[in-house]
């Protein structure tokens, strides 16, 4: 497909790229039938079933967006990597992995039986229930409002504004909890929350029901994958020892049951959530023959349409089928 030395970082392959995305889009869009709009979560139901987008953000301003770009959804399991910087960035990496472990759990996201599995009966990994419930109780502050708002604050510098919180959907979790509650009283009982459990649960539920866009989500794709610099202004937004722990649990861990197949045929770290977007990472790569996005670029997809997983069942294709044409691969 790629003839000759075309720079593909600049402007001028920007009209070619945007073709075949669109083109991609259009194919994938009908894989949205094969899977179910998330109900466990009440308000989640009235998403549209057949919106797929996509909105891909590089490091020299280049942006290729397609599909259902401008519809607004709640963040939910994305918000888990947010928490988990900001905590480390207020208590320090080592603090953290003393109180949530790094391994992949093999077992559904909101599982509870693998708490129970290890002696020291640590969460497994940031990026599932309850390891992320272990983290918002970790978060400085005394009320959710004190909790959340460095995680809004640094969401407010990387996309440039403060995203709001979906009341509708908060409530819905919130009155649909009883799993979330049950991971919430055991931890409590394990040694694993460091505030009350209304606060933590609060906090948790909040953070799961931000509004974001795929093109809010791609820029903080972007910023992790520039090791958590900001590639226009070269300042700092995440340290670099933490934006590559978030990126490590992310291919290990952020599609939870599904990481293995996803790092296997799309070999990009990347996080799922229920209402439908998936965020992912793909850092700067060494190849002999140009490619698009070489520097490195933020991805994010929204497709609601979920498979048993609870992984959205176009934008996982879409997604395979740009890395496999792009070669994002990092192995
Ligand atoms: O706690 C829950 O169940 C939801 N707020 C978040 C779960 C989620 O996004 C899992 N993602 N695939």
């Amino acid at each position: 497909m790629v003839q000759g030395a075309v720079n593909w970082n600049t402007g001028m392959t920007q009209k070619w790229l945007q073709e075949y995305v669109d083109d991609w889009v259009s194919f994938y869009r009908k894989h949205t039938a094969e899977g179910e709009v998330a109900s466990y979560i009440p308000a989640l139901k009235e998403a549209n079933q057949d919106h797929l987008g996509i909105s891909i953000i590089g490091m020299h301003g280049m942006k290729i967006r397609s599909g259902d770009v401008d519809v607004r959804f709640t963040i939910q399991s994305i918000s888990k990597v947010l928490s988990f910087i900001v905590a480390c960035m207020q208590r320090g990496v080592s603090y953290m992995l003393d109180k949530v472990d790094v391994e992949p759990t093999g077992e559904a996201f909101n599982s509870i039986m693998h708490l129970e599995m290890k002696p020291l009966k640590k969460p497994f990994n940031p990026l599932v229930n309850a390891g992320a419930i272990t983290v918002s109780s970790m978060l400085d502050g005394e009320t959710s409002k004190d909790k959340l708002d460095p995680l809004l604050s640094l969401l407010e510098e990387i996309i440039g504004h403060r995203p709001p919180i979906n009341l509708e959907v908060y409530e819905s979790e919130r009155e649909s909890s009883m799993r979330n509650r049950a991971i919430g009283y055991y931890l409590l009982e394990t040694g694993f929350l460091d505030s009350d459990i209304e606060v933590t649960l609060d906090t948790y539920f909040k953070q799961c029901s931000i509004e974001v866009t795929i093109d809010d989500l791609a820029r903080i794709g972007l910023i992790l994958a520039n090791d958590g610099k900001d590639p226009d202004s070269d300042q700092e937004i995440i340290p670099r020892q933490v934006a590559r722990l978030a990126k490590a649990l992310m291919l290990t861990c952020g599609m939870y049951d599904a990481s293995g197949k996803f790092a296997a045929y799309v070999g990009i770290p990347a996080k799922s959530g229920v209402s439908g977007g998936i965020i992912a990472v793909s850092p700067p790569r060494v190849r002999n023959e140009p490619l698009p996005f070489m520097d490195g670029c933020g991805m994010a997809v929204y497709g609601p349409a979920l498979d048993s997983k609870g992984n959205s069942t176009a934008g996982i294709r879409l997604l395979r089928h740009i890395a496999t044409q792009w070669d994002l691969s990092i192995f």
